[in-house]
């Protein structure tokens, strides 16, 4: 496993990304169980980067509602529906949200009272259903940028090509 970068590293960030990424690659293919992929991903994760104090996957169990999965950090809310929190935001709009402040966010669900900013990807199928959401939480103020959203997209799309079997309609 690679050392983990400090948060305050932004330039080696993309690099160090690559890296992560092609050792994450490498764990997935020819993986077939979603569960593994999700935790073994959490796990490559969490511990690539100093900053992350939550890292994990809330999936997609239909009737809008987001149901917690394999995670790396403190204990995580068990159940999100598609309205409320960051989570919710990424599976209702299908869209990134990159979130510098949590307490500027409307409906920030505040499981950890330490997280200050976080970051939620949709993990969407090709053809646009919702399998999950990756979270990850940091107790750094305005932790995320778009470096971390470009490489975290890059996966989450990998992951919904895969694992699309496991998207509900
Ligand atoms: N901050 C998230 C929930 C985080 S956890 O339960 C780890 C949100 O508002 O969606």
């Amino acid at each position: 496993m690679l050392d983990p970068l400090p948060a305050h590293d932004r330039e080696g960030r993309a690099a160090h990304y690559d890296e992560v990424l092609l050792g994450i690659g490498g764990l997935l293919d020819g993986e077939d169980d979603w569960v593994a992929a999700m935790a073994s991903v959490a796990c490559e994760l969490h511990h690539a980067f100093e900053h992350f104090h939550w890292t994990g996957f809330y999936r997609h169990v239909g009737g809008e509602l987001l149901v917690v999965g394999p995670y790396q950090g403190g204990h995580g809310c068990l159940r999100i529906p598609f309205e409320r929190g960051v989570c919710g935001a990424a599976a209702r709009e299908r869209a990134t949200q990159l979130v510098p402040d949590v307490e500027a966010f409307p409906g920030h669900i505040a499981c950890s009272s330490t997280t200050r900013s976080e970051i939620v990807v949709p993990v969407l199928t090709p053809d646009g259903r919702v399998l999950a959401v990756l979270d990850v939480d940091s107790d750094l103020p305005d932790a995320f940028d778009d470096t971390d959203r470009v490489a975290l997209e890059q996966l989450a799309s990998r992951l919904g090509a895969q694992f699309a079997e496991h998207a509900p309609e």
